[in-house]
């Protein structure tokens, strides 16, 4: 039987090397092989944003990201956030937002708000809004994870027109 070659990953500081095809999503692979379940299967289509990782410090679609693509850069999943002092900020912010209902969206919200603090750590609200303006929450909770994510921000919630 053809073996594949050796793809080689890094993620979350560990490296890996696996023989896949070059075309296995990488969301497969963190999750069947590396057993990395933050990030979450929803369309597979790269439209809801459930699956999303850092990619080189850049918000990645893993559900629609080849493996072929994703070698010799570094990947971040969820469970790569947090260090030594505990919670990532985004993640804390969000606990203490208690900003979820069933938090199946939670990933991508928060992969996605760190990537965007990480390349702007003074966001407005209206780039808050549109850094998150394609991730899906079908619970209809996207006051709350505004709020967490302004508070991981440090900005002050905006006031309500009446
Ligand atoms: S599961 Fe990847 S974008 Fe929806
Ligand atoms: S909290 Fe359920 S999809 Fe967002």
């Amino acid at each position: 039987m053809m073996q594949h070659p050796v793809i080689h990953l890094q993620v979350n500081g560990e490296a890996h090397a696996l023989r896949l095809p070059a075309d296995t999503r990488l969301l497969y692979v963190l999750r069947n092989d590396l057993s990395l379940n933050g990030p979450k299967f929803g369309c597979g289509l790269g439209e809801c944003g459930a699956c999303t990782v850092l990619m080189d410090g850049v918000a990645a679609r893993s559900c629609i990201l080849p493996l072929g693509l994703v070698e010799g850069r570094e990947v971040v999943t969820l469970e790569g956030l947090a260090d030594e002092h505990g919670l990532h900020p985004v993640q804390r912010a969000f606990v203490e937002e208690q900003a979820a209902q069933c938090g199946y969206c939670l990933n991508g919200m928060i992969m996605t708000a760190v990537a965007l603090l990480e390349r702007n750590p003074h966001p407005t609200d209206a780039q808050i809004r549109q850094s998150l303006r394609y991730n899906l929450c079908r619970c209809g909770a996207h006051i709350e994870i505004l709020r967490a994510v302004r508070r991981a921000a440090g900005i002050p919630e905006p006031e309500v027109q009446e």
